[in-house]
């Protein structure tokens, strides 16, 4: 499929087809994993290119490979986006859109319920290269616009956020970014590409987790970021000079991964409302943080922006607070007890020192999954 074709067809038919044709020296229909360090030069005249020179000729892995252009490429059509570019982690790009956005003597805004190594690397790393950091609560946006100075260059945060499922109002902060001239990152690991589509409605660059949802099988680590070339350009570059390319292996592991993203999506909504309405019932719990229910302070706008699509995880308290959520993180036996999210099978995480459980809610039998839960809540 041409890519430049690709915004015509359905989100199923891009996953699927973008960036891929059959390989042109074999005929194989899938894409091969070009596992190759280096690629043999054209003629002997011809120069080695500069750091993120791909696509127009590859010769050496660092700086781009066939296979990682198309999950590139798939991620940039499912978003929208004139480019994408990964890394070998969510943090990779995280780090690169950061590092390539501000520059010392400027300032971030960022949420303050933004996942903890986006945090850690932003309150420690950010700092030490002279660029100011203000954490706020990005749900409100009046503290956001009072948090803004005139060197604030970038606002960052999650969609939806990781635990507790606030809702970041997008339309809100693309507004606020544009009145003072500051790029809108987003990190839309939880939601996906298939519930929202962030550079749609005003961001500027939106970063992914690749190593969940995207890829759905919890087998890679691998992030994803996809935005304007004016964006993806220095990102590009910047992974090439730090060193931070994806290994094709686990590209090819992300091509496999996206082509099913809205069967599964789809899955782990259903699943995740079912799951969130036994625990509202249930009175062993006594919260739970779940933007599909109506009572989320956020239900209203998430639905607004995903067409009514509240994705897969699910945080709740216990009516025996921290013990309880131990509790019943052992006594669950289809969920493994793991940190990380968006796989096929459910993942369970009691949160060290906090009355809170965050489940990842997989795409099993729901019968199975609530009989589960009703069995370790008993
Ligand atoms: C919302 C979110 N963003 C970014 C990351 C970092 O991604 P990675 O672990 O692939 O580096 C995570 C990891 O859990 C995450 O949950």
């Amino acid at each position: 499929m041409a890519d430049d074709l690709s915004t015509r067809f359905d989100f199923a038919t891009i996953a699927i087809h973008a960036g891929e044709a059959p390989d042109p020296t074999t005929g194989a229909q899938n894409t091969p994993i070009y596992q190759s360090a280096t690629f043999a030069l054209p003629d002997a005249s011809q120069q080695v290119k500069q750091p993120g020179g791909q696509p127009e000729g590859y010769f050496y892995t660092r700086e781009g490979n066939p296979t990682t252009a198309v999950i590139e490429a798939k991620v940039a059509a499912l978003d929208g986006a004139e480019a994408a570019i990964a890394s070998a982690s969510g943090m990779g790009v995280i780090s690169a859109a950061l590092l390539t956005v501000l520059n010392p003597g400027d300032h971030l805004v960022c949420a303050d319920s933004i996942y903890p190594i986006s945090q850690d690397f932003i309150t420690t790393e950010l700092p030490r290269l002279g660029i100011d950091v203000s954490m706020v609560d990005i749900t409100d946006l009046d503290a956001v616009r009072e948090a803004m100075t005139p060197a604030t260059r970038a606002v960052l945060t999650e969609f939806l956020s990781n635990p507790e499922l606030a809702v970041a109002d997008l339309p809100g902060l693309a507004e606020i970014c544009r009145d003072q001239g500051a790029r809108l990152i987003v990190d839309n690991t939880f939601a996906t590409p298939y519930l929202l589509k962030p550079l749609e409605i005003g961001a500027d660059i939106v970063l992914h987790s690749a190593t969940k949802y995207i890829s759905g099988h919890g087998d890679a680590v691998a992030g994803v970021a996809a935005g304007s070339q004016e964006m993806i350009g220095p990102m590009r570059r910047f992974v090439a000079r730090y060193g931070s390319p994806i290994s094709p292996f686990n590209a090819w592991l992300l091509i496999r991964g996206i082509k099913t993203l809205q069967l599964r999506m789809e899955r782990h909504c259903q699943n995740a409302e079912r799951l969130a309405r036994f625990f509202e019932e249930h009175p062993a719990i006594t919260r739970v943080m779940y933007p599909g229910l109506p009572d989320h302070p956020g239900h209203d706008l998430c639905g607004q922006l995903t067409g009514g699509r509240f994705g897969g995880m699910i945080a709740f308290e216990h009516r025996d607070g921290e013990s309880g959520c131990q509790q019943f993180a052992s006594k669950l036996q289809l969920a493994c007890r793991a940190v990380s999210l968006g796989d096929v099978s459910t993942l369970v995480l009691p949160w060290t020192g906090r009355n809170l459980v965050r489940l990842s809610v997989g795409i099993e039998g729901i019968d199975d999954l609530i009989a589960d839960a009703d069995q370790a809540l008993a």
